[in-house]
């Protein structure tokens, strides 16, 4: 492509370690579809003959469908995506398909690229976080009275109505949703017109083609668009803060799943044994969805790393923006999509969580507050309910398994009525604060997180426009 300035041939070592055709081949669709709104602004502006246009969209269009079909064969000498196909253009429509590079350079082009990249991706992202928080809420409605110990460092704190558990997870995955929308958002401009990083002296229409590949707007700076990957950045961070959150309910699965808490009994499509021992059941999903999300956080240390300190504008740096970003969307929806259906047949134990509760102290809180009602400054409520506690702990009973006598030593406003206040299910009822634990509070939240899983997504359509599918 630069034989003009060069004397001798590219050493073959050279190219191993320049050549990105091998990962981003993967952009071959971008990148046609890029060249396709350059081609169409080109020929409309009349910088090429209409029919120079209409030769290479043709062009362009059979290496699409070529593509599609998985027939195109890239050189590893003609370097990246780009070049491979224009090399292939040219092979197929004869020396106009040269004309296709006026007013481009590959800076904006691969730039192009990566922003029609990162917004498909966020979108497809986004749909399959929408799975699994469906699975989630399905699984909640199933056990709004389902409870369980809320723990707090991993020590029983306070009775917990599951659907209360899962429903946190899907909260989580909410703002995930939001911070894929916010690097949509950042992909969502068009570098294209940029040239090399001056603009060029042709008179192109860049809106034009921001237009047609339903690109929002253009950059204001030509230098900025070439070397900004702040929207790539920003899709590495929302995955690794989806995959944090990923790991911490796969952690909860693995613990949940051990023999030791027993809470719930992993379905064996999506199980796997051990080679030697017969009698287990391993959460291998769920593991490695805890351990998946280590080489996500790399990508996006690991493209800062590229950035930090990259002068003005194009770098060659910039090429390492791409097999981090590719691997962490590969990882994303290997993990989503095991996760999805695997939570939606998870077999929740409600009589061991029940039994975790009944054999803990979790009920400690009510106790205190019981007192509190009873005019008790807390800090003395809390002081009484510890020894009663420790009394009951003596003996190796629950608290309501103290007569009533004992209650009495402690604190002589206790009444019999002790006995419902502790019983577990009563504890949780009665938490109707404003995203608590109450099983009315929990069916009121259960609605409103169906609402932003379903409902119309915030801001994306104008208010009072028809939405068809409902959404
Ligand atoms: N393969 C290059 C990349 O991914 C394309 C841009 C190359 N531009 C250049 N001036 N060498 O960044």
């Amino acid at each position: 492509m630069w034989g003009g300035r060069f004397e001798a041939e590219t050493d073959p070592r050279v190219h191993a370690l320049n050549a990105s055709i091998p990962f981003d081949r993967r952009l071959v669709r971008e990148d046609l579809e890029g060249s396709l709104a350059h081609a169409t602004m080109l020929g409309e502006t009349g910088i090429i003959a209409p029919e120079d246009a209409e030769a290479i969209i043709a062009g362009l269009k059979a290496l699409l469908a070529d593509a599609e079909a998985g027939r195109l064969s890239f050189r590893l000498e003609d370097e990246d995506i780009h070049m491979n196909l224009e090399r292939l253009l040219l092979e197929r429509i004869g020396p106009v398909g040269g004309k296709l590079h006026t007013a481009r350079s590959r800076n904006d082009q691969v730039a192009l690229d990566l922003h029609l990249f990162v917004r498909r991706q966020a979108e497809a992202v986004v749909e399959k976080i929408r799975t699994l928080q469906r699975a989630l809420l399905h699984q909640a409605e199933a056990h709004v009275e389902t409870i369980l110990p809320g723990y707090t460092h991993l020590k029983r704190a306070q009775p917990v109505s599951l659907a209360h558990h899962l429903l946190a997870y899907v909260w989580m995955l909410e703002r995930d949703v939001r911070r894929f929308r916010a690097a949509q958002t950042a992909a969502d401009v068009s570098p294209l017109g940029a040239g090399a990083l001056a603009g060029t002296t042709h008179p192109i229409d860049p809106h034009r083609t921001a237009a047609l590949l339903g690109l929002a707007g253009i950059y204001p700076n030509s230098i900025d668009a070439v070397s900004d990957r702040d929207f790539a950045l920003d899709f590495l961070y929302a995955a690794s803060m989806l995959m944090m959150h990923l790991s911490r309910l796969g952690e909860e699965i693995v613990l949940w799943a051990s023999d030791e808490f027993g809470f719930v009994e992993l379905p064996d499509a999506f199980a796997t044994g051990s080679s030697i021992m017969p009698q287990k059941k391993n959460p291998d999903v769920f593991e490695l969805t805890r351990a998946k999300s280590g080489r996500v956080f790399g990508h996006l240390f690991a493209l800062l790393t590229v950035l930090k300190g990259l002068p003005l504008a194009y770098n060659k740096d910039l090429q390492e923006d791409k097999e981090g970003l590719f691997d962490t969307v590969d990882t994303v929806h290997r993990v989503l999509d095991v996760l999805a259906p695997a939570v939606e047949t998870l077999r929740f134990r409600s009589e061991a969580m029940l039994r975790a509760v009944r054999e803990s102290y979790a009920n400690a809180t009510e106790l205190a507050d019981y007192l509190v009602r009873k005019g008790v400054p807390f800090r003395d409520a809390h002081a009484a309910a510890g020894r009663l506690v420790r009394l009951a702990a003596d003996r190796g009973v629950p608290l309501e398994g103290l007569p009533l006598e004992d209650f009495k030593a402690v604190s002589p406003l206790i009444g019999p009525d002790v006995y419902t206040v502790l019983d577990p299910v009563e504890a949780v009822r009665r938490r109707t604060s404003p995203g608590g634990t109450g099983f009315d509070e929990v069916r009121r939240q259960l609605a409103q997180a169906r609402q932003a899983v379903d409902g119309p997504a915030p801001g994306a359509f104008p208010a009072g426009a028809p939405v068809a599918d409902g959404r």
